[in-house]
């Protein structure tokens, strides 16, 4: 019931799945070299809640994100927004490819679940 086993060898650079864990989405995205490039050259005096990039991620071409706003709990949207990664409709918070809060009411970046790779495309989160 904990943990959840997610095969990911199917999705492409640049795109986004959500699965569920424990009743709530998680996003998976795979990065490309560029989305890798611009969110690690971020300066964390940008940020509203500092953190580098490589604190988040285990491995830089995989960002693994819960998929609940942390303004007010709605399901951001992915790929869309001023920095490239989400949107959340509710209110308007821009997140980056990072999941880091840029912009709009949410206070802090998405949150991380605990999760680690099992194989080069097998994801075990929880
Ligand atoms: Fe996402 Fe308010 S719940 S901006």
């Amino acid at each position: 019931l904990a943990s959840a086993e997610f095969d990911v060898s199917a999705v492409e650079e640049g795109q986004t799945i959500t699965v569920k864990w424990r009743g709530k989405p998680v996003f998976i995205r795979h990065r490309t070299a560029d989305e890798i490039a611009s969110s690690e050259a971020v300066s964390l005096d940008e940020l509203r809640d500092p953190e580098t990039d490589a604190a988040r991620v285990e491995s830089a071409e995989w960002l693994v994100v819960m998929g609940i706003c942390t303004h007010l709990g709605c399901v951001p949207i992915a790929n869309a927004g001023d920095y490239g990664g989400w949107f959340c409709p509710c209110h308007g918070s821009h997140y980056d490819v990072s999941g880091r809060i840029r912009k709009g009411p949410a206070p802090l970046n998405l949150e991380i679940p605990p999760y680690k790779f099992t194989g080069d495309a097998n994801l075990l989160v929880g």
